[in-house]
């Protein structure tokens, strides 16, 4: 541990750089043996830190850089001028101004890590965020060194006719032995982790955008061949995030050329680059036969973030990677707005608070638990979390809450005005919204620097005589990890008053009837006049804020506000708390009789079941139960088969007795329609397919399945009846021969076998993990891309909590295998695997003593990659 602490980045340690980079010309002859990479640095002294001092030049750099040649306006340099330790370029004597070349040698085809430039199939693609261009050549390697980029690519012509980089091709030339090469320009100074550089013989899709100043801007999707007719959505996404932006927030696009590509073996979902956006081919390709509905939406979204990064994070970039959440939180913050606005904001909203509540609490929560700009990390790759992303978000949602739409619109466009060009900090967004609206945010900040979830408890009091209902709000925020006696954070609480009826109360001499409550102190009250009886309070309507509440609700309460309130968040969180019940009280959670709150929950979903203009996607979400891993958070005492096994009978026992309605509304929502994937027909299956989830508890159930698996023409509900067939234990001949159809019909298709892949290792049967270590053998399985790891290792260990956690700790030594094995191949995939083990402390014994083991041995192997060891080290 001590050895790992000493190479902890920290913020407080950040200095300006001492060189610059004007220019950075690059060439890159791409060889099957190796690469040769030639970089010529234009470099002069940071005149903002000059000193009289003459301090070396350090250059980042890798131990997998074999080192050719180093001149110095073109004069080789003398051993003696330079040295290279453990991976980093020093050189002695630095001149004011100099141009310094570099000739180094790189094998692609053994970066397992998919860091820096690497092979995928038959092409060559990169990926440089965050610290991924010192494995390509020497470099100032921080984002906040801009530079304008030349970058020449030779490659033989057959096997690779397309060659990419970022901003626009300047130069073609035919050479010898069937080699060409092509030059690219990109006139944006930017920081070297927003290179790209792609090979391969690719298919294009093209399409034209003229933008609202009137310039036309060609868009290029580059996949297989194979995949040519696969790519619209994700053009017609690009189309619509294009507009969007520009009518939003008056961003417009800025090059020639716009192009996306499409690879197989990628650790995220895509990377921004500038002009040059590199995808998994997960968030590309789509088509209705091999995509599910949340595929085609998260593709949407995923073309829109990336496109927006344009302007949030591309044109104003990060000063340095603690400020990250400055490009990520802002920009998903972006991207689900524009969701929003595509399809239904209130199904999104609660999708992205579901997301945030199962994984971004839990995080919180834990041992790696940061603020949304941290202090310090060891490994930066670690920090692409769902705090810096998702809680980001939160954030400036709050924000946009408390300036208001038109003055957030405003504070945007000081930000990109102010800032275009540089590379900034959180601190300078933050300004550009004080500085717009006049509003002080010192308190506000307070978001960025402390970790930990707020928890806001709520005590209410009434007075018939003089009509006055009062709230009083308490807030507090657990100790996380360095971070000890939190302030009070200024929350925004938006709320409303439901009388008996569940009409809405006015609040004010006003009438509003619903107002923005800002918590500010530790302790504070609101009061409401002519109140003429006891309302129920709707609180934190939208989630307004990132916090945990609480409200002593009667049961009764829950299920008013379910049915009766204004807001979708509101009605959804009500089924939510009703069923945390069940599982909150031990006797619920043990006893054998159905609890009081399960009575409840069969009549609020009665009654949703029968309201005729109800949105079916909003009742698909209300008739979610939590899932397990959001029923596993929990400071201690987690049981994960105590859990398992109520959840089922409840779902059970709700499926019985709901059993006719619920079959009425299956066969209703499953009228024909030519599949489309949109929002409204998502909506109507999404609705079938958790009925159908329902249905398997009751005898019709298996049959309804099986005929669906058989005649859908579509992924979604092809691959819902498959999971349905594969978790029943009451239908093990229908899960075979459907486990085998599928695959005889989709392997071809590597995306629809990753979904075959993760059904089979999420199954809740006995059996799971020797089918699991079967998967692993299958021809198609490869423990090299991350997607296959993702949909059978991390399913396993993430969602098959069941199975995850059995008691002989063989689901623990099963994954710590794997996490060995990933050490080697591929650290970022590895660390992001840990995770589930880094929560013992949560479990009974002996699961805690069985986790915390295998944390241990993990511990004390040699050569362990900075990615798991900060994972691990942290945990124990
Ligand atoms: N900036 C990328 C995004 O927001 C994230 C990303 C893609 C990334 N690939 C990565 C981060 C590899 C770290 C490592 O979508
Ligand atoms: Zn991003």
């Amino acid at each position: 541990m001590k050895d790992a602490l000493s190479e902890m980045v920290h913020l407080e340690d950040y200095r300006e750089s001492e060189f610059l980079i004007d220019k950075t010309e690059l060439c890159f002859d791409l060889g099957d043996a190796f690469t040769v990479v030639t970089s010529k640095l234009h470099i002069r002294r940071n005149p903002k830190t000059f000193n009289c001092l003459v301090s070396p030049l350090f250059l980042d750099g890798s131990l997998d850089l074999d080192l050719e040649s180093i001149s110095i306006d073109a004069v080789l340099l003398p051993k003696t001028a330079y040295s290279l330790e453990g991976g980093r370029l020093a050189i002695f004597e630095p001149s004011e101004q100099f141009v310094l070349q570099t000739i180094v040698n790189i094998k692609p085809q053994d970066n397992t890590a998919l860091n820096g430039l690497y092979r995928s199939r038959d092409m060559f693609c990169s990926q440089c965020e965050a610290e991924g261009f010192r494995n390509i050549t020497f470099y100032l390697d921080r984002p906040d060194v801009m530079s304008i980029f030349f970058t020449k690519i030779i490659a033989d012509k057959k096997k690779y006719p397309v060659l990419l980089s970022n901003g626009n091709p300047i130069n073609r030339e035919e050479l010898d032995n069937g080699t060409h090469s092509i030059t690219w320009q990109d006139p944006f100074p930017k920081p070297s982790y927003l290179f790209a550089l792609v090979a391969g013989k690719l298919g294009c899709v093209e399409d034209r955008f003229v933008t609202s100043s009137g310039r036309s801007v060609s868009l290029q999707i580059y996949v297989e061949e194979k995949d040519l007719g696969k790519c619209e959505h994700a053009m017609n996404s690009l189309k619509k995030s294009m507009r969007w932006d520009e009518t939003t927030y008056g961003r417009e696009y800025d090059l020639d050329i716009f192009m996306i590509v499409a690879v197989d073996d990628f650790n995220m979902g895509a990377m921004e680059n500038k002009g040059l956006n590199i995808f998994n081919t997960s968030a590309v390709l789509a088509d209705p036969k091999i995509t599910t509905d949340a595929s085609f939406q998260n593709i949407e979204a995923i073309v829109a973030h990336e496109y927006f990064h344009n302007w949030s994070g591309n044109r104003v970039t990060c000063r340095d990677w603690f400020q990250l959440s400055l490009k990520e939180g802002f920009t998903v913050f972006r991207d689900a707005q524009f969701s929003a606005d595509m399809n239904s904001p209130t199904v999104k909203r609660i999708q992205d608070v579901s997301f945030l509540r199962t994984h971004q609490f839990a995080e919180d929560a834990g041992t790696m638990s940061h603020p949304v700009q941290p202090n310090s990390y060891l490994e930066i790759n670690n920090f692409y979390t769902v705090t810096i992303y998702e809680k980001g978000a939160e954030i400036v949602g709050m924000l946009h809450s408390l300036l208001g739409a038109e003055q957030f619109r405003s504070a945007t466009d000081l930000y990109f005005d102010r800032h275009d060009g540089e590379a900034v900090t959180i601190e300078d967004f933050v300004r550009a919204m004080e500085d717009t609206s006049g509003i002080n945010l010192e308190q506000f900040r307070l978001w960025y620097k402390q970790s930990g979830t707020p928890i806001v408890s709520v005590s209410s009091e009434y007075s018939e005589n003089s009509q006055r209902f009062m709230l009083t709000f308490e807030q507090s925020c657990p100790d996380t990890p360095g971070q000890f006696d939190k302030k009070p954070f200024l929350i925004p609480i938006r709320l409303g008053l439901l009388n008996s009826n569940g009409e809405s109360h006015r609040l004010n001499t006003v009438g509003d009837k619903e107002i923005m409550f800002k918590l500010l102190d530790k302790k504070q009250s609101v009061a409401f006049e002519n109140i003429s009886s006891r309302p129920i309070p709707a609180l934190l309507r939208g989630f307004s804020a990132p916090v945990k509440l609480n409200y002593q609700y009667s049961d009764e309460e829950l299920a008013l506000l379910s049915a009766k309130d204004t807001d979708g968040f509101i009605r959804w969180d009500a089924c939510q708390q009703l069923a945390f019940r069940v599982f909150r009280e031990p006797s619920n959670l043990f006893g054998r009789d159905t609890c009081p709150q399960e009575e409840i929950l069969l009549t609020t979903y009665e009654q949703l079941l029968s309201e005729e203009d109800m949105d079916p996607a909003l009742v698909a979400l209300m008739l979610q139960l939590p899932g397990e891993p959001l029923l596993h958070d929990k400071k201690n005492g987690v049981d994960p088969e105590a859990i398992h096994r109520r959840r089922e009978t409840l779902r059970s026992s709700l499926a019985e007795k709901l059993g006719a309605k619920l079959e009425a509304v299956y066969h209703a929502q499953n009228s024909y329609q030519t599949y489309e994937p949109a929002s409204s027909q998502i909506g109507v299956r999404s609705l079938k397919n958790t009925v159908l989830d329902y249905l398997m508890y009751t005898e019709l159930g298996v049959e309804l399945a099986w005929q669906q698996f058989k005649e859908s023409d579509n992924m979604t509900d092809q691959s819902s009846a498959l999971r349905c067939l594969v978790n029943c234990s009451r239908s093990v001949n229908y899960a075979r021969i459907a486990t085998e159809r599928f695959e005889c019909q989709w392997k071809h298709e590597t995306l629809a076998m990753n979904i075959w892949f993760q059904i089979q290792s999420a199954s809740f049967q006995k059996n799971t993990l020797v089918r699991v270590e079967e998967l692993l053998k299958h021809s198609l399985f490869d423990i090299r891309n991350p997607n296959k790891v993702r949909s059978v290792i991390g399913s396993f260990c993430g969602n098959n909590l069941i199975n995850f956690h059995k008691q002989n700790g063989t689901g623990y030594d099963f994954l710590e295998n794997h996490i060995k094995i990933l050490n080697d191949i591929n650290p970022q995939i590895g660390a992001r695997l840990v995770v589930p083990l880094t929560r013992w402390r949560r479990y009974i014994a002996p699961h805690s003593r069985l986790m915390r083991r295998a944390l241990q041995r993990l511990s004390e192997l040699p050569d362990l990659s900075k990615d798991i060891s900060e994972v691990v080290l942290k945990s124990l």
